[in-house]
């Protein structure tokens, strides 16, 4: 129980590795839910990235929204959605998180820390224009992809 509780207190994946026993289908139900958020997570962040690139024009109320959302989503505590037994060994097909998110655990909050501060500063200076969007955008990206590129399999 100390050591359960000692997870919860940590951050925003802080109650995630912590060792409860999740039947089958809670593990499933978790997935869904881990990969739901991604997706509004990428909905969000996809809208920024558009207007980076210019696919989408730059407005700034809405850019705003969007940065607001995204912080909000980091900020978010997710923990209950990564419980042991919710990897892609141990549920093939279904997830692409990799074991060694749990394995190494607590080194994958630093990911999520990247997250959190990237879409803070975003958040920030996001509705003073296009320069400032491009400004933060490298950030952003780059902790989605710092995150994935340890802890997310390419493939299902
Ligand atoms: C702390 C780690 C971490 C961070 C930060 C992170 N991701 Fe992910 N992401 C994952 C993991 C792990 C998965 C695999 C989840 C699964 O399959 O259960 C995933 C899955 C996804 C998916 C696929 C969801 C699905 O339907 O299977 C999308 C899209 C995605 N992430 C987008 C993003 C974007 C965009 C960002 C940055 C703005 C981001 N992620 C930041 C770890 C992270």
């Amino acid at each position: 129980m100390m050591r359960l509780q000692k997870f919860v207190a940590v951050t925003a994946l802080a109650a995630c590795f912590a060792p409860t026993f999740v039947s089958a289908d809670a593990a499933d139900d978790a997935i869904d839910a881990r990969r739901g958020y991604y997706q509004v997570v990428k909905h969000n962040a996809g809208m920024l990235f558009g207007m980076a690139k210019g696919d989408i024009a730059y407005d700034a109320a809405q850019a705003q929204t969007f940065a607001d959302n995204l912080k909000a989503l980091a900020d978010m505590n997710t923990g209950s959605m990564w419980p042991q037994g919710s990897d892609n060994a141990s549920k093939p097909g279904k997830t692409r998180a990799l074991p060694v998110a749990w394995e190494t655990y607590p080194a994958i909050l630093e990911k999520q820390e990247a997250f959190k501060a990237a879409s803070a500063n975003m958040a920030a200076n996001v509705g003073g224009g296009l320069d400032a969007l491009l400004g933060n955008i490298g950030a952003l990206g780059a902790s989605c992809k710092g995150c994935h590129d340890n802890y997310r399999a390419k493939e299902f």
